[in-house]
């Protein structure tokens, strides 16, 4: 048994660090589709077909069940699911659930791609539990991830996003998988509690082996993953998918 895990970037390793220490005997193939990053500023058609292309090549690489670790990409969950008879975990629903469970005022600040917050995913579950959503883009910070930004630009860049109107609301959700690289900002910015996408998959224990993939280059692949330590990307070629 193998998760297929995937992100546009190197944004899902926030999730997979989490499930590795959690289940050590767990196998993973992560894929980033550094090519076709960002996720969320594409059209949502092409993005569609892209998401159901890259679990294909998960699963040709040897995934039995995939986890979208990734919030624009989990928009299409259901359709990957359908095309490809695999179990597909997304993350949104998790996230969303944690954050209804945390919110004493009804309501909650979601900074997320704006593909994200453009399927209103996050704000139908939101009105759901009777809360409201304020909603900001945080796209450019997938860009800053991407490419090691220096510090005095992380921060100036959580700080232009967390002066939006944001209604009072006592939550914050990052609804991108990205974002907890951010953390100490958001933390140094924002006073209330934060949230951030999670899972609630249960990877069945096998020989805890873990490979890593990336659509683009692979040296720039371990360059932003650096504050993971070294992560061994393979450049692979998503021909054929
Ligand atoms: N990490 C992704 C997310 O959770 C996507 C970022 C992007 O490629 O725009 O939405």
């Amino acid at each position: 048994m193998t998760t297929g895990v995937l992100d546009s970037g190197v944004g899902g390793l926030t999730i997979l660090m989490q499930l590795r220490k959690r289940y050590p005997q767990s196998n993973f193939i992560y894929l980033a589709d550094h090519a076709f990053c960002p996720y969320g500023t594409k059209p949502a058609g092409k993005l569609k077909e892209r998401v159901v292309d890259m679990a294909k090549l998960l699963v040709t690489l040897g995934a039995t069940n995939l986890l979208f670790a990734c919030n624009t990409a989990s928009l299409f969950a259901k359709e990957a699911e359908q095309a490809l008879s695999v179990r597909v975990s997304e993350v949104i629903t998790p996230t969303a659930q944690a954050a209804c469970g945390a919110t004493k005022n009804k309501k909650i600040a979601l900074v997320a791609t704006r593909n994200t917050i453009r399927s209103g995913a996050y704000r139908n579950i939101f009105a759901k539990n009777g809360v409201s959503t304020y909603c900001a883009d945080g796209g450019e910070l997938v860009f800053l991830a991407e490419n090691a930004a220096p510090k005095s630009e992380r921060l100036r860049c959580v700080q232009k996003i967390l002066s939006a109107n944001f209604g009072g609301a006592d939550v914050l959700v990052l609804g991108c998988t990205h974002f907890p690289l951010f953390i100490k900002y958001f933390r140094r910015c924002w006073k209330g509690k934060i949230v951030c996408s999670r899972t609630d998959l249960h990877p069945q224990r096998a020989e805890g082996e873990v490979r890593y993939f990336t659509t683009g280059d692979a040296a720039a692949a371990r360059r932003a993953a650096a504050v993971f330590g070294d992560v061994p990307f393979e450049k692979i070629l998503p021909q054929g998918v």
